[in-house]
């Protein structure tokens, strides 16, 4: 079935004004991941977090978290972060109200899990175009052959907020379309277990964190903005305590680079072709094929209501200041 709505108007992939409007209306008025509460160690009470722009470390003091910065003149502040199922957030939001995801909340409700890898990589794509792509599911069976060897997104199940959609997909039954690291870490999965009832599960929290389950495997990934035409990306992946030693963090580290390289060569040929499109002055949007664009297009949505009425009013507002 095809929607006939029509996706976002090129200007919001290159204008700096949006952009800016972004920053202030998303991610300091937003909740602002700040990192899993499992990123410190047993035994640890704080863990630097290099890929944040200040000069910040986790900190626990009990049960509480903190963001420690560094001030210049050498002393500390402290802001108390907000937790959600382990995740950690700073800013005026409350993910606790905002979050509502019902029978699949279990699911990220980790016990005896631990922090197995970070992954930091930058991107010459803006944040919107990561986000979009780990939204969109349409792409899955063309674009990731050992992802949709492992997932059956025709079965795909999705629901949605106002800040946050989700989307789950149920794993394959049978034999695999194609060998490699996805197969590799199913079985290895299976002979420990299953946990199979999970497929891939794909949390988006607006607007760039993205919390993704699989079996015995929890990413929790961010989108953050670097420039109009830039982002960052971290991905921290965590795994049960128990299979720490055997090739199941490893194998799954190895699958998960495969499917973000595909998505890194998707979203630059995406980003190619819109900056071919406004440099010629022209925009293309076609229509969502729900539902495995559901995501994208409750994505839209939410960025025309927060961020398109603002930009628009500031601009008739500089528009009308110019005039007089
Ligand atoms: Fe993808």
């Amino acid at each position: 079935m095809h929607s006939h709505a029509l996706g976002l108007e090129i200007g919001w992939f290159f204008d700096e004004h949006i952009y800016q409007t972004e920053l202030r209306q998303l991610f300091e008025s937003g909740a602002g991941y700040v990192a899993h509460e499992l990123l410190i160690a047993p035994g640890e009470t704080a863990v630097e977090l290099p890929w944040l722009a200040e000069n910040c470390a986790l900190e626990r003091f009990g049960a509480d978290f903190f963001l420690a910065h560094r001030q210049k003149d050498g002393s500390i502040r402290r802001e108390p972060l907000k937790a959600w199922n382990g995740l950690l957030f700073r800013g005026p939001r409350s993910p606790e109200q905002d979050l509502g995801l019902g029978r699949l909340e279990k699911f990220l409700r980790l016990d005896g899990y631990e922090h197995g890898h970070t992954l930091i990589h930058d991107y010459p794509f803006g944040w919107k175009t990561f986000v979009e792509t780990h939204l969109d599911d349409y792409h899955v069976d063309y674009c990731h052959p050992g992802l949709s060897g492992f997932l059956d997104c025709g079965e795909l199940e999705v629901a949605e907020g106002p800040w946050w959609s989700w989307q789950a997909a149920p794993a394959k039954q049978g034999r695999f379309s194609a060998p490699g690291p996805w197969e590799e870490w199913a079985r290895l999965a299976e002979s420990f277990g299953g946990e199979r009832e999970i497929g891939g599960l794909w949390l988006c929290y607006y607007p760039g964190l993205m919390v993704e389950r699989y079996p015995f495997a929890l990413a929790v990934s961010q989108a953050i903005p670097t420039g109009v035409e830039s982002c960052r990306n971290v991905v921290e992946l965590y795994f049960p305590q128990r299979l720490m030693k055997t090739d199941l963090p490893i194998l799954a580290k190895r699958a998960y680079l495969e499917t973000l390289k595909e998505d890194e060569a998707i979203c630059a040929a995406i980003h190619a072709g819109r900056r071919a499109l406004w440099k010629e002055g022209r925009s293309e949007e076609g229509p969502y094929q729900e539902p495995l664009e559901s995501g994208l297009r409750h994505f839209h949505d939410f960025l025309r209501q927060e961020v398109g009425r603002t930009a628009q009013s500031e601009n008739e507002i500089a528009r009308k200041g110019r005039k007089i």
